[in-house]
């Protein structure tokens, strides 16, 4: 293998951390970048010595100028990730975006830096026209005064300034479209650690008899999540042996209900428990799954499936939870 020198923004992130310490491993050189405003520095401890750590602001043209200085390849994900912060802080959300991508894009430029690999998400296509959705069904903004879409607006100016700039100025980018990864330590606001925070609580708090447990939506709804380790060799995938402007889906093709996501959680417990539908937040789309063909043909296939994948994620956030709530 002929080592290589990365930057990873967003590196103390969830996915940033999950492929800074795979490359590490690997054997790489790896620079993280970020001012750890979600992303925890404790999720790099042990690797002190084998990576260099840069806390800065993505929207720091500066600081971002000085961190690619001498690496072969950007990994850009610094962002501002988590549903909740869509509604609530979207000028947030698109000032980080916006300002990230059009920095690291700069940078690379002003020193050559060859390779850049993007992340966008699913989120692009909101409410898809085809499930299982591939990388050429149409990105939409339905609503500009939907909050919510400031985060696939973001991603969406991301992927578009880097492909129209790849074209020109870099050998090879490559935009990548995560579809809900899940793993231990993966945030307190997504919907996996919500509903297992929120039935953990429920058990203790009602240790007889069945539990009422309030969801968005009916249980109908669907996603397609792929376990943090699955999305890692995804992504090392597409940074090693993706095309000059392709995009690429990171996921799982393993359609999962809300209904049946409740099941698993609860089936943990060995509760028994009645779904209470409740309304949907604005703009959540009702199914999500990733066609992965693309990534496939890379060699990638998902290897840890839910029901397997989701016992590790709850013991985590059961152990993990009083401290977060002290
Ligand atoms: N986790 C998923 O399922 C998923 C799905 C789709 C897309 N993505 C994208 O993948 C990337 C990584 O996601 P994640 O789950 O690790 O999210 P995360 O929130 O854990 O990581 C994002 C990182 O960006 C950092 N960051 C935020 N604002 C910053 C700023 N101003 N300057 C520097 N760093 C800043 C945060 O501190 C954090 O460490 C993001 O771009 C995200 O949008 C993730």
């Amino acid at each position: 293998m002929v080592e290589k020198s990365y930057l990873v923004t967003g590196g103390s992130g969830f996915l940033g951390a999950a492929l800074a310490r795979r490359l590490v491993e690997m054997g790489h050189r790896v620079r993280v970048l970020d001012n750890d405003w979600r992303g925890s520095r404790e999720r790099l401890s042990d690797l002190v010595y084998d990576l260099e750590f840069v806390e800065a602001d993505i929207r720091d043209a500066r600081a971002v100028d000085d961190a690619v200085k001498e690496v072969d390849t950007v990994v850009h994900m610094a962002f501002v990730n988590g549903t909740a912060f869509f509604y609530e802080q979207p000028d947030l959300v698109l000032d980080v975006g916006v300002k990230g991508i059009v920095n690291v894009i700069d940078a690379c430029r002003r020193h050559d830096v060859g390779n850049l690999a993007v992340a966008s998400s699913s989120e692009v296509y909101n409410e898809p026209w085809k499930v299982p959705t591939d990388e050429s069904v149409p990105l939409t903004i339905p609503d500009p005064l939907n909050p919510r879409y400031s985060y696939s607006a973001g991603k969406l100016i991301s992927e578009i300034m880097a492909l129209n700039s790849g074209r020109a100025h870099f050998d090879r980018v490559v935009v990548f479209r995560p579809h809900n990864v899940y793993g231990p330590d993966m945030g307190w606001h997504h919907v996996i650690p919500e509903f297992v925070t929120r039935a953990s609580r429920l058990v203790e708090t009602q240790p007889e008899g069945k539990i009422e447990f309030q969801i968005q939506g009916d249980g109908r709804e669907s996603r397609a999540f792929v376990h943090v380790e699955d999305f890692t060799d995804g992504l090392v995938r597409v940074i090693e042996k993706g095309e000059h402007l392709q995009i690429y889906h990171i996921g799982n093709d393993e359609e999962t209900r809300i209904d049946e996501l409740v099941r698993h959680v609860f089936a943990y417990f060995g509760r028994d428990y009645k779904i209470v539908p409740g309304k949907r937040a604005a703009g959540s789309p009702t199914r999500r799954c990733p066609d992965i063909g693309k990534l496939r043909k890379l060699g990638f296939a998902p290897g840890i499936p839910l029901k397997n994948g989701i016992k590790g994620v709850i013991d985590w956030y059961c152990k993990y939870q009083q401290a977060n709530e002290a």
